[in-house]
């Protein structure tokens, strides 16, 4: 089958997509309808929310079809992200309303990682559970129920290739976790470059991804409604935090479908950390 490469086509972020990114989200768009159960959906994907099924659908679901797309073609975890929200408007299969609600607002979200196993994490707001995938049987079997991670993390996760694009809060902070300022406490480096793997590690073992707003991205890289809000209602439900720099990522009104946030997340000192750092820093000047 013709999976690998580019598909030779720019989604609406302004990305290359790769063919598996084209795949994967006619897959999910296919497997959501299959449930009868969601009216609207929207995508990395595409620009427009995507009508569903309007006589069944009480839900509206978001996703990431396949996220760590440089990480495709050679072997490296990848994943999907997905966000449900109950439909709010009235009429036909919903419209952008559903879409731009707030993640405090979800009733459940989520991920699989495609690994060493294929793992789905979600929550519907009362813990976290994961599941492995049994190829033998073809179904997902519950290996962690109610998941805890740890209140201080061992590891650290972010592109210091956009170091000289930081703030001076983020390159203090970043310093910090590596021991050479601050009070000497230094953490592990885990840098995989697929938000799901990196914040599925962090969820386990404990630690924090960042994705700042940097030079280049002013208002970071990383969606809101698809990638960071899930990941934070799962963070959160864990007992982890997720932050803008100074908001919780669940508390920030969506504007946009496609918009894009800071990202801070993973243990819940660590994370509260940075968020104390960042002000310091603002208020030294
Ligand atoms: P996607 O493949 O869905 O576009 O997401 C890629 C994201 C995310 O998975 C990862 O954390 C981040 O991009 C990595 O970005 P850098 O290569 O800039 O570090
Ligand atoms: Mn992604
Ligand atoms: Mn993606």
């Amino acid at each position: 089958m013709d999976i690998l490469g580019s598909a030779g086509t720019i989604n609406v972020q302004g990305e290359q997509q790769q063919k598996l990114d084209v795949l994967a989200n006619e897959v999910m768009k296919e497997a959501f309808c299959h449930t009868g159960r969601v009216s609207l959906m929207a995508s990395e994907e595409e620009e427009d929310p995507i009508p569903a099924d309007a006589a069944a659908g009480k839900y509206v679901v978001l996703f990431d079809p396949l996220d760590g797309s440089s990480n495709i073609d050679v072997n490296v975890s990848i994943g999907t992200i997905f966000s449900i929200h109950r439909r709010v408007s009235g009429d036909g299969c919903g419209n952008l309303v559903d879409c731009l609600q707030r993640g405090r607002e979800q009733v459940a979200a989520g991920y699989v990682i495609y690994g060493s196993s294929t793992v789905m994490v979600y929550s519907a707001g009362n813990g976290v559970h994961c599941f492995t995938l049994d190829p033998v049987i073809g179904e997902f079997r519950l290996i962690n129920h109610d998941v805890a991670t740890p209140r201080t993390g061992k590891y650290y996760s972010i592109n210091e290739s956009n170091y000289t694009r930081w703030s001076a809060g983020y390159q203090k902070i970043v310093r910090c976790f590596k021991g050479v300022d601050g009070d000497g406490h230094g953490k592990n480096a885990r840098y995989i470059g697929s938000l799901v793997a990196d914040f599925h590690r962090n969820l386990l073992a404990g630690g924090i991804f960042m994705y700042p707003a940097d030079t280049k991205s002013p208002n970071g890289k990383l969606r809101l409604l698809y990638e960071a809000s899930p990941l934070a209602f799962v963070a959160e439900q864990a007992g982890g935090a997720a932050s803008d720099g100074t908001t919780p990522i669940l508390d920030i009104e969506p504007k946009k479908l496609h918009q894009r946030t800071p990202l801070v997340i993973g243990s819940r000192d660590d994370v509260a950390f940075v968020e104390r750092t960042l002000r310091e820093v603002e208020a030294a000047g």
